[in-house]
This record gives C-alpha cells, structure tokens and sequence, in this order.
C-alpha cells in the first residue's frame, strides 16, 4: 500500500524565473514511493543528457545512487539521451520495450532516436529489461506495456522508422508509460504520449480497475489538430493535469483555461506530493 507519492522534475524544457535549475528538451522525473516501512525511488527518463539531471539532483538534493530502477519511455533522445553516462555512475535495472533502440527519424530525414554511439555502448550492458506486457516494477508501479490504438484522433504523425531497410510509418509502440497505484485511484507518468494520452489513461484503466486521478508528463500535442486537442481535452475533464514538455504552450494555456487550477505547467525542479 502506497503512502506517499513524490515526484520532483528533473528535466523539462521550461526553467522560470527564480528558478536555479536547468532546462532542457527532454523528460526527467524522480519518483520517490512511500510505503509502510520501506521506500523506493524510480528514475522515468533521462532526459537528452546526463549533465543536466545530475546537476538539478544535485541541486534538489536527490541521491541518484538511490534509485532502484529508470524506465524508458520510449527511443527518442530526449528521453533516453542520458542513460549511457547515468549508467556509468550507478548500476540498476532499466525498464523499457525491446525496441528503443531501432532507427527514429523524421522527414525530412532528421534522426531523433538515441544516439548511436550511446546505443553501442548500451547493448553491451546488462542491466535492461525488456518487456511488451504491463510490469509490477516495484509494488503498486505498473509499466504500461505496448498501449492499444482505440480511436481515430490519436494518430501518430510524420515518425518513421526502418522494416528490412525500407521506410516505414513508426507507430511508436515502445511508447511505455506508469501506473501508480494510490489505492482510490492511478496517478499517470507519460513521456511524450505518442500513444495519445486517452489511449494510455484507458489502458491502465482496465489494467488497474479503477480511475486515473493525475496525469503528469507531454502530451505531444504541439502541432495537433483542432479534433485531436477537443478530444483530448473532453477525455481528461476532471484530472488533475501535470503538463510539461512536448504539450505545447498554446495547448497547455488552453486546459488552463478550461480547467483553471487542476491544470499546472510544469518545470524542471517543479515537485509534486500525494498523500493517498
Ligand atoms: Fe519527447
Ligand atoms: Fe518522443
């Protein structure tokens, strides 16, 4: 049983005013778990470098040698950019789907996955678990598993990767998010969305029985369209929403419009504290 939750951004692309913390394009959350008498600490990305999420723990007096597992959300640089030289400094296991590593670009052709010369390093390493299906990584925290596509809004646009050297569409299906737990309800850690966000909040759902409470992470809806925005917007009424990263200021301002203060634009060093 779950009784504190508290998790503390370690890399955003926002960092405001009177904040010492850096910035950068990508996602970072350290997740500290509370239980009756033990704790565990869960790294959700990387971030697209490891200097950044060392110098903000530093500064937020977070102890990454304690940390027990890092998921990885999905192959983009911007989220697993820093785990080679992370795991240089601390030995655990990483959480994520067995296909982080292919080709990521877009086109024009712009290569946006891991870096190569990281992604060589890192498949000598073995500290990886790879997993499609949903995981219990520790108690009450679930890996989503591959996250089934159920509506005709959430599409993933102009991604592509390589099938037997030809180009082909990249249904982003490493897209991996978390489930916590808090007994009532699922407090929801995404990276970048890109298996939409109502798709995920479904899944964990069903997988879990009961309802998303939180969401906090991108909602990749920076260049969507008016459809997929409403959406989105009517299946997140009632949640409180922690938007960061790929969401898109336009997007962001718009739910804070609508919703007032369950919405919050969230930064590197931004914490949040649930007590279930
Ligand atoms: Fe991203
Ligand atoms: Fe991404």
């Amino acid at each position: 049983m779950i009784r504190e939750l508290n998790v503390k951004v370690l890399c955003d692309d926002l960092a405001p005013f009177r904040t010492l913390a850096l910035a950068q394009h990508g996602v970072s959350y350290h997740i500290n778990i509370r239980y009756d008498d033990f704790e565990k600490n869960i790294l959700f990305d990387t971030g697209s470098s490891y200097q950044v999420i060392k110098y903000n723990s530093q500064l937020m007096n977070i102890d990454l040698n304690r940390i027990d597992a890092v998921v990885i959300s999905h192959g983009h640089y911007d989220h697993g950019g820093g785990l080679r030289d992370l795991l240089n400094d601390i030995n655990v296991p990483v959480f994520a789907h067995p296909t982080i590593f292919r080709e990521n670009f877009y086109l024009p052709y712009l290569y946006i996955g891991i870096p190569r010369d990281h992604i060589q390093d890192l498949k000598k390493k073995n500290n990886f678990v790879f997993t499609r299906d949903p995981m219990e990584i520790v108690p009450g925290v679930w890996t989503s598993g591959e996250v089934p596509r159920e509506n005709r809004f959430e599409i993933v646009e102009n991604m592509f990767t390589l099938e037997e050297g030809k180009v082909v569409r990249d249904q982003m299906l490493d897209d991996t998010s978390l489930y916590i737990d808090l007994g009532e309800s699922i407090f929801l850690v995404s990276g970048c969305s890109h298996a939409g966000i109502v798709n995920i909040k479904n899944h964990g759902e069903r997988i879990l029985g009961k309802r998303v409470s939180h969401i906090i992470g991108g909602l990749h809806l920076i260049n969507a369209k008016e459809d997929r925005i409403n959406f989105t917007m009517e299946n997140l009424a009632g949640i409180e929403l922690y938007l960061g990263h790929c969401t898109g200021e336009r997007v962001v301002n718009r739910f804070i419009e609508k919703f007032g203060d369950s919405v919050k634009r969230i930064y590197s060093s931004f914490e949040i504290r649930v007590i279930p």
